[in-house]
């Protein structure tokens, strides 16, 4: 009995151990490699101005219709509830105006309030864990230049035990690690720059990287491919197939730079915000580091990949004056896309009004399950890129279920050359989302 006991005591004293010794945070301020936008000799509140801005704090802190900027209350809809961004304005009583540097950095690089709690990894602080004291510092200083805002804080709706902040401390041992970002000194330095503007700052993997059943983001399976928020954000691995492999620099970087890469993609949902509030406004020269790191990132499979059929892109282009030879029995998908769609983007899929409106040869178009075109049909596009606005209206409310999924079934069977899987049931449960 007392040697069960003794060993009971061992497990659980080399389990706290354990446990402390996962959750300890990295202490190293930290080294940024030199980033063309945000030089190291300039003042800290301009260059904090670059950081922020690439690290995008303001999509998640601002309420997209009539928000003030950095005042919060984005609510970030989860399966287990919904929790609301904070105010990070300098704000003395309801921003963070009161907040020591320390404090501020414990928060960006280890998710733990000024009040010891932990915040909720809906905070990307596992991905800014990577960044140097100095870079965390210059957003700050950048940060309370800013119009301060009186807006106390929406409470978080979830429930037992999801309301227990305490709790994620467990979380963290299992899926955080905090650490800085390490430069690999084999590479040259504008690879070092684009792997740091991808990971810290521009968190592409919070989107991109599948996650496991626990929320972790699956490091083995990088930029793979994930769903959030009822879109694909795809595989952007260096899959020939499967990712952006098949992709120029020029592409990847036009792609980065304006939402929009000729023969691709154009960006909506949450990559057109990505691109409308944080990418657009990198150096020419930084969108190009980060590039040549993306090509770097070992090709994976992902999983439900979607392959690009060059054939339809090709068919589409050649067959403008036809284009209800393929509607096949979707007469309704025909008949709406002619009323409402095809004044924008053509029959052959080009875009008449906007190159951004080309969809042929896109992989929204090329997924059976038409994920992103049914998000896109529902929610519409609206994004400012540099000096035009990209538009497309939405269409939920004008449209039933069925309508949806039979223009989105007709749009990837026109211009994907797929039998598109949409249905109204799945429609109803997007809209719900
Ligand atoms: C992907 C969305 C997202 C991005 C990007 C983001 N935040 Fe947040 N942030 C949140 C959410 C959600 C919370 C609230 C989390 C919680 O309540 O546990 C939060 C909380 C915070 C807090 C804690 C405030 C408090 O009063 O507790 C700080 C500080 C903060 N964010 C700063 C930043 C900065 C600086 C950036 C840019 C470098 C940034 N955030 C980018 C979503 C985001
Ligand atoms: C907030 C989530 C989010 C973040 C952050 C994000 N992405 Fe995306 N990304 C998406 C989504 C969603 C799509 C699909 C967009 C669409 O269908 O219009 C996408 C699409 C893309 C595509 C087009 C792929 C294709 O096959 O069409 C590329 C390239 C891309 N992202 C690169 C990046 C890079 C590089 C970063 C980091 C600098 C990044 N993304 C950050 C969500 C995100
Ligand atoms: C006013 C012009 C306009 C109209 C009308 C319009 N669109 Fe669009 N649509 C656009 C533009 C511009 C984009 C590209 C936005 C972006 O992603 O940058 C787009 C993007 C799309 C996408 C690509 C989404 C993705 O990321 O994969 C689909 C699918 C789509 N539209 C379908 C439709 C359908 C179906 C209709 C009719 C119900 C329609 N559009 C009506 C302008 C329009």
């Amino acid at each position: 009995m007392k040697r069960v006991l003794i060993i009971l005591l061992v497990l659980i004293v080399v389990g706290a151990a354990v446990f402390l010794w996962r959750t300890r945070p990295d202490t190293a301020d930290g080294t940024a490699p030199a980033i063309v936008g945000a030089p190291s000799g300039a003042d800290a509140v301009a260059r904090g101005a670059y950081l922020a801005r690439a690290a995008d704090c303001v999509a998640c802190h601002t309420v997209a219709e009539g928000g003030k900027p950095f005042a919060g209350g984005v609510a970030f809809k989860l399966p287990f509830g919904t929790i609301y961004s904070s105010n990070i304005t300098a704000d003395p009583e309801t921003g963070i105006g009161t907040w020591t540097d320390d404090e501020f950095v414990r928060a960006v690089r280890e998710g733990i309030r000024n009040d010891g709690k932990h915040l909720y990894p809906a905070f990307p602080y596992t991905s800014y864990t990577e960044l140097s004291r100095a870079d965390v510092l210059a957003i700050k200083a950048w940060l309370f230049t800013q119009p301060k805002v009186h807006q106390e804080n929406r409470p978080n709706d979830l429930g037992f035990p999801y309301n227990q902040r305490w709790a994620m401390a467990f979380w963290n041992a299992a899926f955080f690690r905090s650490h800085r970002f390490e430069p690999d000194p084999a590479r040259p330095p504008a690879w070092n720059a684009g792997a740091y503007l991808a990971g810290a700052l521009g968190h592409c993997g919070e989107c991109h990287t599948p996650r496991n059943v626990g929320f972790g983001m699956k490091q083995g399976d990088a930029l793979a491919g994930e769903v959030l928020q009822g879109w694909r954000a795809y595989n952007i691995t260096s899959d020939g197939v499967h990712g952006v492999g098949q992709w120029s620099d020029d592409a990847l970087a036009q792609y980065l730079r304006t939402g929009h890469a000729d023969g691709h993609a154009s960006a909506s949902g949450p990559m057109g915000e990505a691109v409308a509030h944080s990418l657009q406004f990198l150096t020419p020269e930084d969108t190009a580091a980060l590039v040549s790191w993306l090509r770097t990132v070992p090709a994976r499979e992902g999983k439900d990949p979607i392959v690009v059929d060059p054939r339809a892109q090709a068919m589409v282009a050649s067959s403008e004056a036809a284009p209800g030879a393929d509607a096949g029995a979707n007469a309704m998908g025909l008949h709406l896309f002619e009323g409402a769609c095809a004044s924008c983007h053509q029959w052959n899929g080009a875009g008449q009004q906007t190159r951004y409106a080309s969809l042929a040869g896109t992989r929204g178009v090329n997924d059976p399950k038409g994920a992103n075109v049914t998000q896109a049909i529902l929610q519409g596009v609206k994004m400012r890129i540099g000096e035009s606005d990209v538009y497309m209206p939405a269409f939920g409310h004008a449209y039933s279920d069925a309508e949806v999924a039979a223009l989105a079934n007709y749009v990837i069977g026109h211009f994907g050359g797929k039998q598109g899987q949409v249905t109204p049931e799945e429609v109803a449960r997007r809209r719900a989302m």
